[in-house]
């Protein structure tokens, strides 16, 4: 006879084990330390490694169940009113973080301040003991005054909070409501708040306090936020040039440049150049056209492994209309679902995500990088910075001749084109699904 209650039933049912056990990921922190920077950035990259999260902002509750924002006295703990407000705002947030989790969801992130023990035991009850899902506290903690500045006036005074105010008077409200919570915030302590688990973060990144990882998830969350940086920084990512089975229409192997290609790798080193790039690092794949695509580029390189283009098993070096006459079930299975098809004895774009998270997570850490890889390679990595999903990632254009430059700051991510060649080739052979060869051309420049 089984003695497990209702909701631990439902808990031994969604939770088979650690690995895959539904967790609320709760932000901690006065306002104007990152949280929401945090929030979407870990939201993205665990999308983008297939973990299914959500993002779950308790400011957007507040502003959809009160009228418009006036001053902060909204904020003063003497507010009753707005403290009840608040509270079933909260609550709210974390029911449908709950709900999305029930329904498929694997990571909710809680995207508020919980500044007061009360409210994180609330959100314990809430989440661990009703629901049984696991929670995991990640607080930023950040005394740095130029951060702190630089947080309000780049992101703060834009919040539909302070629509139609002048800068000044919204910086001016913005200090006065951290104030408020400032009143009655208490950090997460190691003797009152033992039973948690959590990660305190100092000044983005500056020093790290983890205690009680519960399981992997949590240990690749923790491992994530100390490797993300907020220094503004560039990153440039290019296919290789145009390469001589790219001429001949053939997929993958492991050919050098077509002349066109060699032009390329010559307007490139002429851009890097002329851009002056501080301390820039050029990663390639370890295939021939992405060494030779960099040859004029006078900075430090390195070949990554990791960086090949998506192998393509036993229709490696064919053309599309051979492995669509060869093998047409194969063609048109990839036609059906591009991201998770494998080739035989080769890989998926799914597969290839895998193979460059570390890619990404040493992006992460780095400053300037230039990466010339590959089209699939490219997608991939364009997709993790662009918030696309599994679905867009193999339809992601990615123009020959054409570097995307990502300009990267502690508040978001700027992307630009540059075609550094423009004349149009008459050879347009790039894509390999009916959908996508309707619109090869606009591939090729
Ligand atoms: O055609 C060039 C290429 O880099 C191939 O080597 C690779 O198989 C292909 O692009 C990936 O694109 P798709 O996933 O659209 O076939």
């Amino acid at each position: 006879m089984s003695l497990l209650t209702g909701a631990n039933r439902k808990n031994e049912a969604t939770c088979p084990n650690v690995v895959k056990c539904p967790t609320v990921i709760s932000m901690v922190g006065l306002p104007a330390r990152g949280k929401t920077y945090m929030s979407k950035k870990l939201t993205r990259y665990l999308n983008w490694i297939g973990i299914k999260t959500k993002a779950f902002n308790v400011g957007e509750y507040r502003r959809a169940a009160t009228e418009a924002y006036r001053t902060h006295d909204f904020f003063r703990a003497d507010n009753k009113e707005a403290q009840e407000v608040r509270q079933k705002c909260a609550i709210m947030a974390v029911e449908d973080a709950c709900k999305f989790l029930d329904s498929g969801g694997e990571v909710a992130v809680l995207d508020a301040t919980n500044t007061t023990r009360a409210r994180r035991r609330l959100l314990v009850d809430l989440i661990k003991e009703k629901h049984k899902f696991k929670i995991f506290f990640v607080e930023s903690i950040c005394n740095d005054p130029t951060i702190i500045e630089a947080n309000i006036v780049e992101v703060k005074v834009c919040s539909p909070d302070y629509e139609g105010m002048d800068k000044t008077s919204a910086v001016q409200d913005f200090i006065q409501r951290i104030e408020h919570y400032r009143e009655h915030y208490e950090e997460l302590e190691h003797e009152k708040d033992n039973d948690l688990s959590y990660i305190q973060i100092f000044n983005q990144g500056e020093r790290f306090m983890v205690h009680k990882l519960a399981g992997h998830l949590q240990s690749r969350v923790v491992y994530y936020l100390m490797n993300i940086h907020v220094l503004p920084r560039a990153i440039y990512l290019t296919r290789h040039g145009e390469s001589e089975m790219n001429l001949l229409g053939r997929i993958g192997g492991d050919s050098g440049l077509s002349e066109r290609g060699h032009e390329y790798a010559q307007k490139l080193g002429k851009y890097v150049q002329d851009e002056n790039i501080p301390n820039l690092r050029v990663w390639t794949s370890e295939l021939v056209r992405t060494k030779q695509t960099a040859e004029f580029i006078d900075a430090p390189k390195e070949n990554w492994k990791a960086l090949n283009e998506i192998d393509a098993g036993i229709c490696e070096k064919m053309t599309y209309e051979e492995i669509q006459e060869k093998y047409p079930h194969e063609f048109a299975s990839r036609d059906q679902d591009k991201f998770h098809y494998r080739y035989p004895s080769g890989e998926s774009y799914q597969d290839l995500v895998a193979r460059l998270e570390p890619v990404i997570m040493e992006l992460e850490r780095q400053e300037n990088v230039m990466v010339v890889c590959h089209q699939a390679v490219m997608r991939c990595l364009l997709a993790y910075f662009q918030d696309k999903s599994a679905d867009e990632i193999p339809h992601v254009k990615v123009p020959f001749h054409t570097v995307v430059k990502l300009k990267l700051t502690g508040h978001g991510c700027e992307c630009l084109h540059i075609p550094l060649l423009t004349r149009r080739s008459s050879l347009l052979k790039s894509s390999s699904t009916h959908s996508d060869q309707t619109d090869a051309s606009s591939l090729w420049l």
